[in-house]
């Protein structure tokens, strides 16, 4: 089988390289910040990192990692229940709900695996989930891993009218679960989120808030989503990443009652068939909270380094999609063409990356920039300028 399974990859491989989809890996050749080595490029200037608050690099957060490293050796060898939890878990799961004001938070190896974990383990057949249609991935799985006599539905892209309907329609259920990004990763909007905790309190369901790219960018003090809402500590359900904003590499989180924690312990699959967080993983993590809960500063050099681009590149006439995060998309249409342009900015130093089919819709590919904390006025004008000229070229 082996040989006709080869020849049929090779196939959809080819296709793709003469569609011109197929992605190519970059090699780093050193730790992210706002410019990086790139093998066979030299220095570029990164616009394609979620390391929004330059915290990756930063030498507390190496630091951190590097002493978890030396006091717990690099893995437990086992899952937490077994012999996985480590004192420094604990230490990171405290200073985690501190943060975003929940009564407990329980790590896992990625937000990936905190989404695909929570959502089975705490919706019972009966149930409700609806979900914006433009959740991540992590959460249309995790849906998905749900009992199958769990309802699942989508609502249009934060539209209220329509949540509000499908809540209505379904009043009878044992319970009512809404799911959302509190920043859409692809589109770099921000979700409705005080409408979505009226519309739950006055239906009687839960909320359930993936934060990963809210957290560390939105609010005064980087405290995410809900704090740019003004209801910090006041959702159900947190969800998000510690390989974003917070540098610790990777990593995720839920944060909620412990009545949801306790739950996730005994019964969510990636907690009890897949090893912890690494050590050196929640060492940096806790060091680069400790630097975010320090330097908010940090949160508003981000968010004024966006608005400064999103302003310059509307000035150019390449109009980004509106929104207030870090994440900056311009739309394309054609997914080869979103690749030709970053290919070419690419070639340039600039180095941003082209989304297409099936990440996001057909006809829909975009170029998607990621401010950073560390980025210059010097580099996001110049990045403008480079854009502006590759926008022609690429055409
Ligand atoms: C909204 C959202 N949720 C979850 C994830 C997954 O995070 P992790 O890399 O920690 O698995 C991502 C990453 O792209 C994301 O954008």
């Amino acid at each position: 089988m082996t040989a006709t399974l080869d020849a049929r990859l090779a196939e959809a491989l080819d296709q793709a390289r003469r569609n011109g989809t197929y992605k190519t890996l970059r090699h780093l050749e050193g730790a992210v910040g706002p410019h990086v080595g790139v093998e066979g490029a030299g220095e570029v200037l990164l616009m394609a990192s979620n390391d929004y608050l330059a915290l990756s690099a930063h030498p507390e957060v190496i630091a951190g990692g590097k002493a978890a490293l030396e006091r717990f050796g690099a893995s437990t060898g086992s899952v937490r229940f077994i012999c996985g939890t480590l004192t420094i878990h604990r230490a990171l799961e405290q200073a985690l709900a501190r943060f975003l004001g929940t009564p407990a938070a329980l790590t896992y190896s990625s937000c990936w695996a905190a989404n695909t974990g929570l959502i089975p383990a705490i919706t019972r057949p009966g149930d409700v989930i609806l979900s914006d249609a433009l959740n991540h991935a992590s959460i249309i799985d995790g849906c998905r891993l749900a009992h199958r006599d769990v309802v699942r539905e989508t609502y249009r892209h934060a539209d209220m009218e329509d949540l509000a309907a499908k809540l209505a329609a379904h009043r009878g259920a044992p319970a009512r679960f809404i799911v959302s990004d509190g920043v859409f990763s692809m589109e770099g909007d921000v979700a409705p989120l005080d409408r979505i905790v009226a519309l739950a309190r006055a239906h009687d369901a839960t909320v359930i808030l993936d934060d990963s790219h809210g957290m560390g960018v939105l609010g005064a003090t980087g405290r995410g989503t809900p704090e740019h809402f003004g209801l910090h500590g006041g959702i159900d359900i947190l969800t998000g990443t510690l390989g974003k904003a917070v540098g610790g590499g990777t990593g995720g989180f839920v944060a909620a009652s412990p009545a949801v924690t306790e739950t996730l312990v005994q019964v969510s699959r990636p907690h009890l068939f897949s090893n912890a967080l690494p050590a050196s993983v929640a060492g940096a993590s806790l060091a680069a909270l400790t630097v975010l809960e320090r330097e908010p500063e940090r949160v508003a050099r981000l968010r004024a380094n966006a608005a400064r681009f999103r302003a310059a590149l509307a000035a150019a006439g390449i109009a980004p999609l509106p929104g207030e995060s870090a994440i900056v998309p311009v739309i394309v249409g054609d997914t080869a063409r979103a690749i030709r342009i970053a290919d070419c900015l690419f070639t340039q130093g600039l180095f941003v990356t082209g989304f297409g089919f099936p990440v996001v819709p057909e006809g829909h590919a975009r170029l998607r920039f990621q401010i950073s904390a560390g980025h210059t006025a010097q580099d996001l004008d110049w990045a403008v300028a480079t854009v502006r000229a590759a926008w022609g070229e690429a055409g």
